[in-house]
């Protein structure tokens, strides 16, 4: 079927010649959709590059129609956000959804950053996936800031106090960022004003930009497995890799399942619990912010809160910083870090599989330490949670090449 669709190529009559005569697009979507070969073995943990691009259009939608009545400035923006909870029709469903979606962006991309740790999918031929990869999650954070800040509640102020104040720390240019980032020599309504202008042009078109990227590069190498097994090793007569399947029907059929559980979960949330108990929604951000009383604790959002933990383990504010800015960049360096020979967890030894445990184990409880008042007890856990965070990246290069592997087989393993 496919090799005759090949064989064909551009359809000889009609519209889509008329189209195609111009535009390549019966060939563009063969090659990016309907004929894009992925390996037939594919499993749970592959659904979350799809379930990211769910999460971004219901972003995209529910931001158009947020700032349709949002108001940008500090006098107005906590009333605005009521404005929508209450007086605009369907209002609050599509506040919920959007600030649901933003923490359900962090849960899918830190599944999908897991996935290629399990499977190394960071390493050759997939350096630059990654690396773009890092770009986007850099880019969502930044997001994810920017957007904090718009409702102008007690936490948006004092968290971004928090956190602007911290880039204060770097020696000689620091006092000067800080004020370049504010636009203010305080956060205020011109502070306000530059996050929403970052959060709704500048960062959603840098993302839309970089993943489209990140999809090029994978379509150029094409994807990894579960068994590390690169497919186009071994192609049948027709060029075709013999584990791959094209990614419509085969791959799109699955995500769909995938799509509809995703969006009963979310559901879930959003009809039931949209603050989750504090963790999406901070319970002091339902007061408009007071610039002369700070909250009795202040946390930023739970996908930060891993990071947020090692910058409180250290007692220098600089050192803090420098730490905090190595363990989210320490990622970026994980095709070279590994050194092992195989890629996927399946073939690796006990070693990279422990270690990779207590990463799973360390990078959960720095998040939730992060949500924790700063008391001798939790800032000593915190300590040793990141020494084994910083441990897990900087001794890589070491126990990946002891480890002992175990082989790969020739072709993906698929028990249909
Ligand atoms: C908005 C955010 C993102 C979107 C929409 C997105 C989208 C996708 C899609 C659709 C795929 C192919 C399907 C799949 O393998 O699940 C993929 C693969 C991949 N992504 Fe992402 N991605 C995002 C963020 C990231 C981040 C933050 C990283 C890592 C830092 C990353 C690393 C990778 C890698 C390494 C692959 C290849 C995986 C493999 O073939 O095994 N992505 N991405």
């Amino acid at each position: 079927m496919a090799r005759i669709e090949a064989e064909v190529g551009k359809p000889q009559g009609g519209f889509m010649k008329w189209i195609d005569d111009r535009f390549p697009f019966t060939s563009t979507m063969k090659y990016h959709a309907t004929e894009y070969y992925a390996s037939k073995n594919f499993n749970f943990w592959y659904v979350f590059g799809v379930l990211a691009m769910v999460v971004l259009v219901i972003q995209l939608v529910t931001g158009v129609f947020l700032t349709m009545n949002y108001k940008p400035a500090a006098a107005e923006a906590f009333a605005s956000v009521e404005y929508i909870m209450r007086d605009v029709e369907w209002g609050w469903l599509i506040r919920y959804m959007h600030s649901t979606g933003a923490s359900f962006f962090f849960i899918v991309v830190y599944l999908h950053m897991f996935r290629a740790m399990l499977y190394g999918s960071y390493k050759k031929p997939r350096e630059l996936i990654w690396i773009i990869g890092m770009l986007i999650f850099f880019v969502l954070m930044a997001e994810g800031f920017a957007g904090y800040l718009l409702p102008w509640g007690q936490m948006s102020y004092w968290g971004a106090q928090v956190i602007i104040s911290l880039f204060g720390a770097i020696p000689g240019i620091g006092e000067g960022l800080v004020e370049i980032i504010r636009g203010d020599y305080s956060i205020s309504d011109i502070t306000l004003n530059r996050f929403f202008a970052l959060h709704v042009i500048v960062l959603p078109l840098s993302l839309i930009g970089l993943i489209f990227v990140h999809i090029v590069a994978l379509h150029e190498v094409g994807s990894n497995n579960p068994d590390g097994v690169e497919i186009k090793q071994n192609k049948g007569a027709d060029g075709v890799p013999l584990d791959g399947v094209a990614f419509h029907p085969y791959h799109t059929s699955k995500d769909l399942v995938a799509i509809i559980v995703f969006l009963m979960l979310f559901s879930a949330v959003v009809f039931f619990a949209p603050d989750m108990g504090g963790y999406f929604l901070e319970h002091a951000n339902f007061e408009p912010a007071n610039l002369t009383a700070t909250p009795e604790h202040i946390a930023p959002v739970w996908y930060f809160t891993p990071f947020y933990a090692i910058l409180r383990a250290v007692p220098d504010k600089l050192w803090g910083f420098i730490l905090f800015g190595t363990a989210v960049l320490l990622p970026v360096f994980l095709p070279w870090l590994d050194r092992a020979r195989v890629k996927s967890i399946r073939y690796r030894g006990w070693i990279y599989k422990s270690a990779l445990s207590i990463f799973v184990v360390t990078f959960l409880s720095l998040g939730w330490l992060g949500t924790q008042p700063a008391e001798p007890i939790y800032v000593l856990a915190a300590r040793i949670f990141s020494v084994l965070y910083f441990a897990f990246f900087l001794l890589m290069p070491y126990y990946t090449t002891v480890d002992k592997t175990k082989p790969v087989p020739e072709r993906v393993v698929y028990h249909g």
